[in-house]
């Protein structure tokens, strides 16, 4: 049996404590040993799609390049532990503007945009350069269903406009 090391963390507001080998990622532990699939496995360890993005002290990450030990001491949110009616909120504006996405990328997707709003970076453009980090098809296709503007802050917590992404037409991109 491989040699196991105790790692410590905050996941979804809750204090954690993994036994884990060496080089293990952020993502198996979330995924495997904490049982939080909301995060998902689309190319790992290539850290190319985006599927995997949690948050790493407010800030987004891709979590199957992340070696759990970096988390060490350090606040990690996937989606199950952002606010429900936040997250509903994120998800209508993605489907109100057609943008939505299959439940293997929109996990990642959401957390990044929520990760924008908590800076006050929720334009249409911080948004579009935002998703460049992820591999994802618009419905329709690329910048003739892109949306309007976003208003900023628009869809944070306690306020009732979602925002509008902008999504990037990559399809065929990536392999299921
Ligand atoms: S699974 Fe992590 S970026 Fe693709």
């Amino acid at each position: 049996m491989a040699d196991t090391h105790r790692v410590e963390f905050v996941c979804n507001d809750a204090p954690v404590a993994v036994d884990v080998t060496e080089g293990e990622s952020l993502l198996s532990v979330l995924r495997e040993h904490l049982g939080l699939r909301a995060a998902k496995d689309g190319c790992a360890p290539q850290g190319q799609c985006g599927c995997c993005t949690v948050l790493v002290d407010g800030d987004a990450r891709v979590a199957c390049v992340t070696p759990v030990t970096r988390v060490a001491g350090r606040r990690v949110t996937t989606l199950e532990g952002l606010d429900a009616a936040r997250r509903d909120a994120l998800a209508s504006a993605f489907v109100d503007t057609g943008a939505s996405q299959c439940g293997f990328c929109t996990p990642g997707i959401l957390l990044r945009v929520a990760a924008l709003q908590d800076r006050g970076r929720d334009g249409a453009g911080d948004v579009e350069r935002a998703l460049g980090a992820h591999l994802w098809a618009a419905p329709g296709g690329g910048a003739s269903s892109r949306p309007p503007p976003t208003s900023r802050r628009a869809g944070a917590a306690g306020t009732s406009t979602p925002p509008r992404p902008a999504p990037r037409s990559r399809a065929g991109s990536r392999s299921a």
